[in-house]
């Protein structure tokens, strides 16, 4: 298949201009959680107290008094004066149910490995491991860093900590020592859980020597505990300080930590995410809003019952992991599905594989996932009876419509709804989508705000735009699951989101989340991306700044300018434009060096995907570099007016470069 193929109708005016419009299958919605359109309705009439519904799906030590408090707003409190327990509320009660025989985990490693976790046996392991932890000296408040892969051992510890009200910081295992040090410091994290490896395409890929990396960084005293994913394959050595998880989770064999009991806002977890600057931000939920809007959303888009088998092919170091693998599906009781490894491995049909050999009945992955399927071909899905699939899910950027409806035909049979989630690690949960039992859909379309969520496509000045006009994201109400602030800079937290489209003085705050949309006369919202300095490849989030500051620190740069361009596969990809410095030449010596401190510094994933070296960048004549103008180069745009820059000759230089290559 050609790039035209598969991306051929990405563009946003083809996007919009599909004004097909997908019933949702009858069979579906009969079964449905939730079917009653007039849902919208109500929650704008009981709005605030339509939340309790998502309380309700919660079991509280002790009832809140308040639903929401807006004293602080922007920091918004939900169901104060209530008291629970994350960890309780994804084990022991299911246990105490009489589910502890239901199935919470179906683990299955790259290599075909299976463990199989009931949640009796969950509970038994994280109540090990929260012992553990105590014993290593964890207290409630102190960060716990979690620096693994798809391993169980990673929500066994998420919920170890949970019920210890330790809040976890979870890295993705694909970001740097650089990255992970850098998260440690910031949140004064004194305790690591990390592992010795995973598979990758079948070869054992070392991870331990890049937590003991990132660790000679970390500026306070620290102690780890390894999982040993490997075994006999690589073997691996403790320094002080560091500890074995199987030994430590047998030296508590059979103990039990009682669940300790924490406010409804207290942290449940911190989750570092990029943003415009160099510095990673560290977004802050808390424990009752976060919990209840993850369990509800489950139930009301995922459409999840505690009998389904569900697969979120997300990894748990982002939050599409944290919110929709662990603590949704597992407060409302389901199976959920992790696996380790990538799709082609050992073949390009593992994915279906794995829906076909675990029953799956909900499957939620992302744009550039389905992408590189279509491009691999129907005949992937076709060898494996899909049928158990009876909905679909998508998250992390925009769909185009052709790829929409490849999944619906290739993978649903047709037969599923498909839910366009738009959301980010801010919001904890989804915000823009169908109710997949209540809306018809349209491809590329996200949908209507869910019920409850006030969002809107609004100007510069923050009015509402008409139908069919470009403008932004604003959301006009808070919502449960909703940061609370960036770890220990509330200031950055108003700077970034609460900015805008905010009346301080009238005390009015309306959430910015950095976003283009378009809204239709339906009031369905298409999703444009970022309009900050972060771009999305693979659905995963770059600060452009990250990327250059690390690639300015490479010997022989003078200047970069880091923008995204349109990919195939990946949505978009790091296009790197670099000035090198006098005396210094730009060629592949260079380019293999800013290469390397990039994944030194973030990780694999923002590798440049075209290093563009250049005499200069183009320029205003104020002197701003024109990232409009690069980023329609590296997409292979039409480019508009240059006529208006300081420096219009390079233009056609950088160009031709980018087109030779
Ligand atoms: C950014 C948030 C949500 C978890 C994964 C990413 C983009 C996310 C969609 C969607 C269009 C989307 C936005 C958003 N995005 N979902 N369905 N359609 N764009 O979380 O790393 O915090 O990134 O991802 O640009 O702002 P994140």
């Amino acid at each position: 298949m050609s790039e035209e193929d598969v991306r051929g109708d990405g563009g946003l005016e083809a996007r919009l201009e599909e004004q097909e419009t997908f019933e949702p299958p009858a069979e579906f919605v009969e079964q449905a959680n939730v079917t009653d359109e007039s849902i919208y309705e109500q929650f704008e009439q009981e709005w605030p107290e339509c939340w309790e519904r998502a309380a309700d799906f919660l079991e509280w030590e002790q009832a809140y008094d308040e639903v929401l408090v807006e004293d602080d707003a922007p920091t918004y409190q939900w169901f104060t004066g209530g008291k629970l327990n994350a960890s309780y509320n994804c084990l022991d009660r299911h246990v105490e149910d009489g589910r502890g025989d239901a199935v919470a985990i179906e683990w299955e490693g790259e290599l075909g490995e299976q463990r199989t976790y009931t949640y009796a046996e969950l509970l038994a392991e994280v109540n090990e491991f929260a012992a553990a932890l105590r014993e290593l000296g964890v207290e409630e408040d102190d960060v716990v860093t979690m620096y693994m892969p798809m391993v169980p051992e990673l929500p066994i510890a998420m919920l170890a900590c949970a019920r210890i009200g330790a809040p976890h910081s979870v890295v993705f295992a694909g970001f740097s020592a650089d990255a992970l040090a850098t998260r440690m410091n910031s949140s004064d994290s004194e305790y690591l859980v990390t592992c010795d490896g995973y598979y990758r395409r079948g070869d054992a890929l070392e991870h331990l020597s890049k937590a003991n990396e990132g660790l000679t960084d970390v500026e306070h005293e620290t102690s780890t505990v390894v999982v040993d994913r490997l075994g006999d394959d690589v073997e691996h050595d403790l320094g002080a300080d560091q500890y074995d998880y199987d030994e430590l989770v047998a030296a508590h064999e059979g103990e039990t930590v009682e669940p300790v009991t924490r406010d409804a806002e207290d942290m449940l977890f911190l989750m570092y995410t990029s943003g415009t600057t160099g510095k990673p931000k560290g977004v802050k939920h808390t424990t009752a809003g976060y919990l209840a809007y993850t369990a509800w959303t489950s139930h009301a888009v995922l459409d999840l019952e505690p009998e389904d088998t569900y697969w979120c092919s997300a990894d748990i170091g982002w939050i599409t992991g944290h919110s929709y693998i662990v603590y949704g599906p597992l407060a409302l009781g389901t199976t959920t599905v992790m696996y380790e490894g990538t799709p082609d491995y050992p073949d390009k049909d593992r994915f279906w594989e794995i829906v076909d050999d675990y029953d799956v009945d909900v499957f939620y992955t992302a744009p550039t996932a389905i992408r590189a399927f279509m491009k691999w071909g129907a005949e992937y899905p076709e060898k494996h009876d899909l049928s158990s699939l009876r909905l679909l899910g998508t998250v992390g950027e925009p769909i185009n419509p052709r790829a929409w409806k490849w999944y619906y035909k290739h993978i649903g049979d047709e037969q599923c709804p498909i839910v366009d989630t738009w959301w980010q690690t801010e919001t904890g949960g989804h915000i823009i989508t169908t109710l997949p039992g209540v809306c018809d859909m349209k491809p590329g379309a996200a949908g209507p705000g869910l019920p409850g969520i006030d969002v809107r496509v609004v100007d510069a000045a923050g009015e509402e735009v008409d139908a069919g006009e470009a403008g932004y994201l604003s959301i006009d109400k808070p919502w449960p699951s909703m940061l609370r602030t960036l770890y220990r800079n509330d200031e950055r937290f108003i700077e970034e989101y609460w900015t805008e489209y905010s009346d301080p003085e009238a005390d009015e705050w309306v959430y910015f989340p950095e976003d283009g949309a378009k809204i239709d006369d339906d009031g369905y919202i298409t999703v444009l991306g970022r309009v900050d300095d972060v771009i999305n490849v693979s659905g995963h989030r770059l600060g452009t700044m990250e990327v250059e500051s690390a690639i300015v620190g490479t010997q022989g740069v003078a200047e970069a300018a880091v923008v995204g361009g349109d990919h195939e596969i990946k949505g978009e990809a790091v296009y790197a434009y670099v000035i090198p410095e006098d005396g210094y030449e730009g060629g592949d010596e260079l380019e293999d060096e800013i290469v390397d401190n990039v994944v030194d510094a973030i990780g694999p994933i923002a590798k440049p995907e075209e290093v563009v070296f250049t005499p200069e960048l183009p320029k205003t004549r104020s002197g701003k570099i024109m990232r409009r103008l690069l980023e329609d180069i590296a997409s292979g745009n039409e480019l508009g007016n240059t006529s208006t820059l300081r420096n219009p000759e390079v233009v056609e230089d950088i160009q031709r470069q980018v087109q030779g290559e």
